[in-house]
Parts: C-alpha cells; sequence; structure tokens
C-alpha cells in the first residue's frame, strides 16, 4: 500500500466512522505500583486532556506497560489516584481498548470476524456487519474482509488489531508499542494511519514506543519515566499531519534521548 494513500485528507475517507462518543481526559496522582519489592511506579503524576496524544518513552524494564495495564484497568495500583473524565463530566470508567505488539488475531476467524470480536457480545447482526466494514475501510482493508488472517501481511495483520481495538469506538486508545515489529516503510506508513484515524475519530491516545522519531512524529506531548518517575515532560507544539525530517522536531528528538540516556534530570 502506498504511503500516500494512506495520507488522505478527512473529505476524501469513504465510509468513514463516525467519531468516538467523546474522548476521556486521564488525571493520574502519586501513582505507584510495586511487585513485591519492586518498586516499578514510584509516584507519577500525569494529567492528559481528553482527545490529547501522548507518547510514554524509556528504557525497557521502566514501567511502561504496567503504566498502560493500570490505565486499563489490568492492574490495580499500589498507591495513588487514577481517574477519568468524560465529556459529559462523569467520572465512570470510560471504553479503554489497547493494541499490542503482537496481533493476537485469532486464525480461526475471518478477518472481519476477528475485528467483530472488538465489539463484545449481543450486538445485533446486521450492526455488527456494518461497524465491522467501516473500520476495516478505515484501516484501508475493506477487501479482506472475507480473508483468513494467515493470508495477511503483518503490516496488514497490526491493521486488524487496530481496527479490533476502534470498532467499539473507544474513548481512550492505548498502544504498547505496536508498530515495534513491523519493518522500517511499513511502519511509517502505519504511523500516518494511526494519525490520521486519531484526528478522524478524536479518542485520547498513550502510545508506548522505544522510537523517539515515532514519538516526535505523532504525539502531542512525549513523556519520558526513568526509574519509576517521569523525568521529562515535553509538549511538541507541530501541527499535525507532521513530515518526517522536520530539523524542528529533530532537536526534540535530541532532547528526549537525553533525558532517555540519563542526560537530564528535571
Ligand atoms: N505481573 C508482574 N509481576 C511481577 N513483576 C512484574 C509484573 N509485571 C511487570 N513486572 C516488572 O515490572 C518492571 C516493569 O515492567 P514493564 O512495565 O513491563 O516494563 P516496560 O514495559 O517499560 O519494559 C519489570 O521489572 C518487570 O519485571
Ligand atoms: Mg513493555
Amino acid at each position: 500500500m502506498s504511503i500516500l494513500a494512506m495520507d488522505r485528507p478527512r473529505a476524501e475517507a469513504q465510509n468513514a466512522m463516525s467519531p468516538a462518543a467523546g474522548a476521556a481526559a486521564i488525571h493520574i496522582k502519586g501513582l505507584e505500583k510495586s511487585f513485591g519489592s519492586n518498586r516499578v511506579l514510584r509516584g507519577i503524576d500525569l494529567d492528559i486532556p481528553a482527545g490529547q496524544f501522548v507518547a510514554v518513552i524509556g528504557k525497557s524494564g521502566c514501567g511502561k506497560s504496567t503504566l498502560l495495564r493500570i490505565l486499563l484497568g489490568l492492574e490495580e495500583p499500589s498507591a495513588g489516584h487514577l481517574r477519568f473524565e468524560t465529556a459529559d463530566g462523569s467520572q465512570a470508567q470510560p471504553n479503554t481498548r489497547i493494541v499490542f505488539q503482537e496481533p493476537r488475531l485469532l486464525p480461526w476467524f475471518s478477518v472481519a470476524d476477528n475485528v467483530a470480536v472488538g465489539l463484545g457480545e449481543g450486538v445485533p447482526q446486521d450492526v455488527s456487519r456494518q461497524e465491522t466494514a467501516s473500520v476495516l475501510s478505515e484501516v484501508q482493508l475493506a477487501e479482506k474482509a472475507g480473508e483468513w488472517p494467515s493470508s495477511l501481511s503483518g503490516g496488514q495483520k497490526q491493521r486488524v488489531a487496530l481496527a479490533r481495538a476502534l470498532v467499539s469506538k473507544p474513548d481512550v486508545l492505548a498502544l504498547d508499542e505496536p508498530l515495534g515489529a513491523l519493518d522500517a516503510l511499513t511502519r511509517i506508513g502505519m504511523q500516518e494511519l494511526l494519525n490520521r484515524v486519531w484526528r478522524e475519530l478524536g479518542f485520547t491516545a498513550v502510545l508506548v514506543t522505544h522510537d523517539v522519531s515515532e514519538a516526535v512524529h505523532l504525539a502531542d506531548r512525549v513523556v519520558v519515566l526513568d526509574e519509576g518517575r517521569i523525568v521529562l515532560d515535553l509538549d511538541i507544539p507541530h501541527p499535525h499531519p507532521r513530515r518526517h525530517g522536520n530539523p524542528a522536531l529533530a532537536e526534540l528528538e535530541g532532547q528526549l534521548l537525553a533525558a532517555i540516556l540519563g542526560e537530564i534530570r528535571s
């Protein structure tokens, strides 16, 4: 698939999904998580406005995935608070979804049925069919609906995983190194796709990545974790979509690398 084809403006998107019901703001205060004597998160304070795209970056083992699992309610914090606020002001648990590095598709389900899994139980079949077709078109895989996952490339499988996460119109989308296993060109194409669906659907995004260039390309804000704390919280004040190779972004990448490598302590 051409990278340019994925970067089409919104007006041209065929069969585009309707926007999320409302992105949720995330408020994290004094968050700690220990596993036995291993103090993984040591006091995280982070306020993420509704609809913001935040990247979380840091060395392997610094607690990025743990933070995402707490956001999704898959892990309980040891101390501190996590609160969501949806557009209508309610503080109920919003619809949160996650995409992992491995697509985790069911091999005995078609592409469309794998996506429909994301809707959960009890959705009428005609609604399910319509929503599935719409999100598959959003990730430019409409023509693969009836195929088996085994016939897809790595990048296509990951787009199916993204579609499965998006089909229920999440308020918060967590992404745990979703592009980590893809080759460089597929990865750039996926970054454009991710940026476009985020702009179109308006969810709050929390992306864990190892790649500073990816973080700076996609996020409004990049948070660097080290030894369980936020050591840098950097705004990326550039309009989307962004061009690869922009010198101002390269400068921000440098700042982030310095923080990750421990040369900056704020
Ligand atoms: N369920 C668990 N039980 C025990 N230790 C865990 C568990 N989950 C994560 N850890 C530990 O927490 C630390 C952070 O892990 P993780 O959040 O996966 O790091 P990252 O995603 O930044 O690489 C690691 O030392 C890991 O071994
Ligand atoms: Mg991880």
